[in-house]
């Protein structure tokens, strides 16, 4: 018997698997290219022949492939010897497939947690990697020692969604960032400005406009968007304008940057002019564009 099963052992996979048997637990894997597992091996880790062999092998199955069809393919056929164990599943997906995931588990006679993962796989194995988790509360209160092994561990509750819930959101913070960093390096890329010299500047900037996040969420939280506001929404809207003429007159592609001024003008055209840019969210709050 192992303590830990692993199961998908792509980059993701085998970081978690090597932050556990670091940490001394004792790890069972399974992997479709069995070329993959050879890295664990070499730390310590048992090969299951098959998958249902990795489940029966541990109390707590930790599954990580690329997308939940891949789970569903996976571990389908092994359904039957989940039951009496602890299920975490670690793949991105939507709330949707976790409740869904976690209703087939509890068919299995399996507990069942959904978990998102905040870090990237080097980060594996530090404080500095979240890992976000959903789902049965005494599971997770029973096999956390073990879980803690992977990074820093926040439960969330007992919805299963809300892992992935949390996950999409930050990523949504994130790609947005993404974007804006992406258009303003095509901008000054177009004018033959060194991305490497022109991002210090854009990190600081970045950094200080943070500031504003913190007086975002109290406006969302109360529903008053006209306290604090020291840059209101129509000013932004009318200087936004000018981010997108440059970019068409400098050639520079306005796919990311079009849809922000099509919802600052939406805002600006319900009476939102005097309001913070946080007013938006509630525009975004139901799909009618
Ligand atoms: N890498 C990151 O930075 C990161 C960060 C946060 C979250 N994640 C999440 O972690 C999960 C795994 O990502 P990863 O980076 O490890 O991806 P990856 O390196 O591309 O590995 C994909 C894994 O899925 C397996 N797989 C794919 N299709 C399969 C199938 N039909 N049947 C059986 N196994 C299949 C692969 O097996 P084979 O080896 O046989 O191909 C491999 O183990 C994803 O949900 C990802 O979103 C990744």
């Amino acid at each position: 018997m192992s303590d830990i099963a692993v199961i998908g052992l792509g980059a993701m996979g085998t970081a978690l698997a090597e932050a556990l048997l670091d940490k001394g637990h004792a790890v069972t894997v399974w992997n479709r290219s069995a070329a993959k597992s050879e890295v664990v091996v070499a730390k310590g880790a048992i090969v299951a022949r098959n998958v249902e062999e990795a489940v029966r092998s541990s109390p707590l199955v930790v599954v990580c492939p690329l997308v939940y069809d891949t789970v569903h393919e996976v571990l389908g056929p092994a359904g039957n010897a989940l039951s009496g164990r602890t299920m975490v599943n670690l793949t991105n997906g939507t709330p949707e497939q976790a409740r869904a995931m976690s209703t087939w588990a509890a068919r299995c006679g399996a507990d069942y947690i959904d978990g998102g993962i905040m870090a990237v796989p080097p980060m594996i194995g530090g404080q500095h990697a979240l890992i976000l988790y959903s789902g049965s509360r005494q599971a997770f209160d029973a096999h956390a020692g073990r879980l803690d092994a992977l990074g820093t561990s926040k439960y969330l509750g007992e919805d299963a969604g809300l892992a992935p819930l949390y996950d999409i959101s930050l990523l949504a913070g994130m790609y947005g960032l993404f974007a804006g960093v992406l258009q303003a390096l095509a901008l000054t890329g177009k004018a033959g400005i060194p991305a490497g010299e022109f991002m210090p500047l854009l990190t600081s900037w970045l950094k200080a406009m943070q500031g504003a996040l913190p007086i975002w969420a109290q406006q969302v939280d109360s529903g008053d968007h006209t306290s604090n506001v020291v840059s209101n929404l129509g000013m932004q809207a009318d200087a936004y304008v000018n981010l997108v003429d440059a970019s068409r007159a400098a050639d520079v592609s306005i796919e990311l940057v079009l849809p922000m001024q099509n919802l600052m003008r939406r805002g600006v055209a319900a009476g939102m002019a005097n309001a913070d840019l946080s007013s938006l969210v509630g525009l975004l709050s139901k799909q009618d564009t």
